[in-house]
């Protein structure tokens, strides 16, 4: 059989070539099921934040609008460090389970549901890593470890962003 090119810019054989290595990688599928479920989770965050932001503006919060502008960039930026790590695995992206954004009644409540999905997020790298660590699999440990630190400075972020809309009294 005529050998696939795998480096020519263009490649037609691109999406055929991923396919295949899909079914022979050799990567822990505990591991592909975090990074799966990790990258739900990220487009999650992305819609969640988005949405915070526009809430925030139409209610007269231009300054903390913009940091969830900016944070969703952030989430973006962990999905497309996922989505490359799964290519690099010869796995496709499938990101599967993008929850719908939650609104609560008053902004303490859109905050606290802000603020309850980063932990849960942090939570969720926490045990990837302890998976990875189990299994001395270092190099997805070392990939896992960056995002939960970034997560781990989500919460602090919020936290204070929390304090911020609290009312004067
Ligand atoms: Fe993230
Ligand atoms: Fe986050």
């Amino acid at each position: 059989m005529e050998a696939i090119p795998s480096s020519m810019p263009g490649s037609i054989y691109l999406s055929q070539e991923f396919n295949l290595s899909m079914i022979y990688s050799t990567t822990d599928k505990v591991v592909l099921g975090f990074l799966g479920r990790a990258l739900s989770l990220e487009m999650t965050a992305v819609q969640q934040h988005l949405t915070v932001s526009r809430l925030l503006k139409l209610r007269g919060f231009d300054e903390i609008s913009e940091k969830f502008q900016h944070e969703a960039h952030e989430e973006m930026g962990h999905a497309d460090r996922i989505i490359g790590r799964m290519l690099m695995l010869g796995v496709a992206p499938n990101a599967t389970q993008l929850r719908p954004a939650q609104l609560g009644d008053s902004l303490p409540e859109v905050m606290a549901v802000v603020h309850a999905f980063e932990t849960e997020l942090v939570g969720f790298y926490q045990r990837a890593v302890e998976h990875c660590a189990a299994n001395d699999d270092f190099d997805n440990k070392l990939f896992f470890e960056q995002l939960l630190q970034e997560e781990r400075a989500h919460v602090h972020e919020f936290a204070n962003w929390q304090q911020m809309l609290k009312p004067s009294t």
